[in-house]
C-alpha cells in the first residue's frame, strides 16, 4: 500500500495510520444494522481516543461511551454533546461523579449497589440511570475480555435485580444495560444476553435499553455475522423508545494499520526473528491476549521465510506475531499490522522508556494529516520530580 509507505517515510515508525473513509463506512454499517430501531449509537472511546477520529464519528451521528475523565475529555475535544455521552465503569469515585455531572453528562450506567448508594447521596437532577446487569452468559471470547459471567467483576446478577429496584425505587432508573465482552464472533451469546435483558426490561416496564458492544471482527478467520445479528437480535429491540449501543472495535479496528520498520533480521538454525521497531509497547494485544493480527510487507509479496516478528524490548513475550510466512525482508522494510485501529494506541505504553508512536489520518481526499505527534524521550520523564 503506497499510502502507508508514504506515511511511514514522512512521519517515521512505529506509526498508526487510520483511513477516514473506512471509519465512516463501518459506522454506517452499524447504523444500518439497527434500521427501524430508535437507536442512539455510541462509540466506545476505550478502543480509540484520538479526538480527530472521534470528530469523524460525531459527524456520523454517534455519541460516546466513556469510562474515565480522560475519555470524557477526548469526547469533549471532539465536540460531542454531553447529552450523547454514556458513562460506564465499575469504579466511579464520588469526586469523578461530581466532575461528570458538572460536565453535563446525564446518562449513567450503574455497576453496583455500592455505586448507587453514592449517587443516592448526591441526589443529582435529571440523570438517567441504567443498571448494568450480569446475565450469566458466556461470550466465548478471550477470558480477559469476557464480562458477562457471575464470576466477573461487572454488573448486578439478574437475580438481584428485584432487590436493587426495590432498594433504589426513588432513583430515576430508565433501563438496563448489558455488555458481555469484546471480540464476540458468534451471534448466539449476544442473542441470549439480549433476550434475557429485554425480558427483564419488559417486566419492569422500561422503555429504554443499552445493549453494549462487543462485535467481533475478522482478525484471522471468523467475524460476527451482522446479517444474522440483524435477523435475530434487532427485532427484539423494536418498540423501545431508545436503544443505546456501545461499539468500539468493530468500527475502528479495520480502519487502522500499524506500520513498523524492520531493524534487524536475526537468523538462527531453528528460527528466524524479524526484529521491528515497535513491540508490546506499541501494540500489546498479541502479548496480552495472544491476539493474531495479519501482517504484510510493503512492496513485497510471496513467502520466503517463516519468522517470528518481535519487538526490541526486554521480554520474550515482546512479540507481534509467531511463525509467519513472509517475503524475504531486510532492515528498512516496512511491515504493516492490520486491524490495529482498536485497542492499539490506547493500550500503548512506555515500557523500556520508549516513546509512544505517532498517529496519522488519511482523509477522504487522500491527504495525510498528522493527528498525534510522536512522543519524545523527554515526555516520558515530564512528571519526574528531582
Ligand atoms: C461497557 C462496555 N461497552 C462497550 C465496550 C466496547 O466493546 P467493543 O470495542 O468490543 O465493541 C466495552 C469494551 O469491552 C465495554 O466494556
Amino acid at each position: 500500500m503506497e499510502t502507508l509507505k508514504k506515511a511511514a517515510e514522512t512521519y517515521g515508525t512505529p506509526l498508526y495510520v487510520y483511513f477516514e473513509k473506512a471509519i465512516r463506512e463501518r459506522a454506517r454499517i452499524v447504523k444500518e444494522v439497527f434500521r427501524g430501531v430508535n437507536l442512539l449509537p455510541t462509540f466506545a472511546v476505550k478502543a480509540n481516543n484520538n479526538p480527530n477520529l472521534l470528530t469523524i464519528l460525531r459527524e456520523e451521528g454517534l455519541g460516546m461511551d466513556v469510562v474515565t475523565k480522560g475519555e470524557l475529555l477526548a469526547a469533549k475535544l471532539a465536540g460531542v454533546d454531553p447529552l450523547l455521552i454514556v458513562w460506564n465503569g465499575n469504579g466511579k469515585s464520588k469526586e469523578e461523579m461530581v466532575h461528570f455531572l458538572e460536565e453535563g453528562v446525564r446518562t449513567i450506567n450503574v455497576d453496583s449497589f455500592e455505586e448507587m448508594e453514592i449517587w443516592e447521596g448526591l441526589n443529582p437532577e435529571s440523570v438517567s440511570f441504567f443498571v448494568r446487569v450480569n446475565p450469566e452468559v458466556d461470550a466465548r471470547t478471550h477470558p480477559h475480555i469476557s464480562t458477562g459471567l457471575r464470576k466477573h467483576k461487572f454488573g448486578i446478577p439478574l437475580d438481584l435485580l428485584d432487590r436493587f429496584m426495590r432498594r433504589f425505587k426513588n432513583m430515576n432508573i430508565k433501563g438496563l444495560h448489558v455488555h458481555i465482552g469484546s471480540q464476540i464472533t458468534k451471534v448466539e451469546p449476544l442473542l441470549e444476553a439480549c433476550e434475557k435483558v429485554v425480558e427483564a426490561s419488559r417486566r419492569y416496564g422500561f422503555e429504554e435499553i443499552n445493549i453494549g458492544g462487543g462485535w467481533g471482527i475478522n482478525y484471522h478467520g471468523e467475524e460476527l455475522n451482522v446479517e444474522e445479528y440483524k435477523e435475530k437480535v434487532v427485532p427484539l429491540l423494536v418498540g423501545f423508545k431508545r436503544v443505546f449501543v456501545e461499539i468500539g472495535r468493530y468500527i475502528i479496528a479495520p480502519a487502522g494499520f500499524l506500520v513498523l520498520k524492520v531493524v534487524l533480521v536475526k537468523k538462527r538454525k531453528e528460527k528466524v526473528f524479524v526484529i521491528v521497531d515497535g513491540g508490546m509497547n506499541t501494540l500489546i494485544r498479541p502479548a496480552l491476549y495472544s491476539a493474531y493480527h495479519r501482517i504484510f510487507v510493503c512492496g513485497k509479496s510471496g513467502a520466503g521465510i517463516r519468522a517470528d516478528v518481535v519487538g526490541p524490548l526486554c521480554e520474550s513475550g515482546d512479540v507481534i506475531a509467531y511463525d509467519r510466512d513472509l517475503p524475504v525482508v531486510e532492515p528498512g522494510d516496512f511491515l504493516v499490522v492490520e486491524n490495529a485501529g482498536a485497542y492499539g494506541y490506547t493500550m500503548a505504553n512506555n515500557y523500556n522508556s520508549t516513546p509512544k508512536p505517532a498517529e496519522v489520518l488519511v482523509k477522504k481526499s487522500g491527504e495525510l494529516v498528522l493527528i498525534r505527534r510522536r512522543e519524545n524521550t523527554m515526555d516520558i520523564f515530564k512528571d519526574v520530580v528531582m
